[in-house]
């Protein structure tokens, strides 16, 4: 019997099935399936000829600079030739705005194709005309047929290509409708295949879904090499570019931004910024070094706790992981006997950070404790350290970078893991070690 040509394929995940479901057994969506055709042609790719490690020729990896400090810093220190890099984020965030403004870096070694399948020509003239880029090698190329734009590209020869967005881009020889997962990983694919074969860093933009993941199929995710975030509060001017994978350099790298009535600009001093409007001498504030990628960051840590009124208190987080912070609470209730269990509980990160690693768990607590003793924390203090299950303060990576950007800040003094203190060199600042958070607790609240 011959396949049926037709199958119904999950849009979020890609799982295939042959007839349509209404729940996807594999990652769980709903109404998520959608009728595909079978792809069954094998495309064939050029024979590749194996080669001895040893004998590859070395040429130092020549990165292109996109004269955004932030941006090239984000990438692992510039651009490298043939990659290929995804860029997620909420639609207005700025996605656009910053790639025609890294474009406009990278036109110094030659010309740059920008591909929009969502706006026209017209359009990005205005914002291009918001930022000042007024460059004559930037190319403008209104399709969305990948077989156009690859043949486009082909006559171009552009040094960068940005493709807003691959949602929009369609192949010809699929049957499905843009934006679906067959047609987005077809493109991604070929496309990234084109990148490699002419040495072409390219830039993709995707959209992302309610939950916050690229949309398409997790496949996109590894096709390319790096993956960059562009996040942060659409109400306020600040804008964070993470790399979650970055084959070219460290994941968790951040880069920071503002938006302003010209572009993007780049924040060059981010732990000032976040730290600008700490109210001073109010209980619930509580600063920690944080380490986002390579670079150490001071965040302030607020919380507020307040008996509930309803029967089961409600507890949130803001920037910081929601099961964390339910852990630490549990800490505190049992090795410390503060008992929250009656208390609505919030911690929020100022200036929409996010923050996951378990390094912020002492300020977290300390916060929550703060503002549950309606006692300030002095603001020339700042904590850092994993925190147990027993309330044991463990030590953490990069100590010392962490202590130095705080001092670097005018911070006075600092609590930190004794595990960590051994391992330091010496400070003009005070730096006590404890043990646990009981210990940390009374040098905080003495
Ligand atoms: P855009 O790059 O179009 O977002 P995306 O491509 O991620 O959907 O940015 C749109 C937002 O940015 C819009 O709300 C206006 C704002 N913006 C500024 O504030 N200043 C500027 O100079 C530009 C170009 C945009
Ligand atoms: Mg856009």
């Amino acid at each position: 019997m011959p396949r049926p040509k037709i199958l119904f394929q999950c849009q979020s995940c890609g799982y295939t099935a042959p007839k349509w479901l209404g729940k996807c057994p594999d990652c769980g969506s709903w109404n998520s399936f959608v009728e595909e055709e079978r792809v069954t042609k094998l495309r064939s790719s050029e024979t590749a000829v194996p080669v001895v490690l040893s004998e590859i020729s070395h040429s130092k990896e020549n990165r292109h600079s996109t004269e955004i400090k932030e941006f090239d810093r984000t990438l692992g220190g510039g651009v490298v030739p043939g990659s290929v890099v995804l860029i997620g984020g909420d639609p207005g965030i700025g996605k656009s705005t910053l790639l025609l403004q890294a474009l406009k870096g990278l036109t110094k070694s030659g010309r740059v194709l920008y591909v929009s399948g969502e706006e026209s020509p017209e359009q990005i003239k205005m914002r291009a005309e918001r930022l000042h880029v007024k460059s004559s090698d930037i190319i403008l190329l209104p399709e969305t047929s990948l077989e156009g734009i690859i043949s486009s590209a082909q006559d171009i020869k552009p040094q960068a290509v940005v493709i807003d967005s691959i949602q929009t881009i369609f192949s010809l020889e699929l049957p499905s409708a843009p934006g679906s997962v067959s047609q987005i990983r077809e493109c991604a694919t070929k496309l990234m295949f084109f990148a490699k074969k002419y040495g072409i860093p390219l830039f993709l933009i995707g959209h992302v879904t309610k939950e916050g993941a690229i949309a398409g199929p997790r496949v996109l995710e590894h096709i390319v090499d790096t993956v960059l975030y562009f996040e942060g509060d659409k109400g306020g001017p600040f804008r964070i570019l993470r790399a979650v994978k970055n084959r070219f350099g460290s994941a968790n790298e951040i880069g920071v931004f503002e938006m302003t009535e010209y572009g993007l600009k780049e924040v060059d001093n981010p732990s000032q910024l976040f730290l600008a409007e700490r109210p001073i001498d109010v209980p619930g504030s509580v600063v920690t070094a944080s380490l986002e990628g390579t670079r150490p960051l001071l965040v302030e840590i607020q919380a507020l706790a307040c008996v509930s009124s309803f029967g089961i208190p409600r507890r949130t987080a803001l920037g910081v992981d929601y099961n964390r912070v339910n852990l630490l609470i549990a800490v505190l209730d049992k090795r410390i006997g503060m008992h929250l269990g009656a208390m609505d509980i919030f911690v929020n990160v100022v200036g929409g950070l996010k923050v996951d690693e378990p390094a912020v768990d002492m300020a977290i607590i300390a916060a929550v404790a703060s503002s549950f003793k309606n006692k300030a924390v002095d603001p020339a203090t700042f904590v850092f350290g994993e925190v147990g299950l027993s309330g044991e303060l463990r030590a953490i990576s990069q100590a010392e970078m962490r202590i130095k950007e705080a001092a670097k800040l005018g911070f006075k003094r600092g609590l930190i893991p004794a595990g960590n203190i051994s391992s330091l060199k010496g400070h003009d600042i005070e730096i006590i070690g404890v043990k646990n958070v009981q210990e940390a607790l009374e040098i905080l609240f003495f």
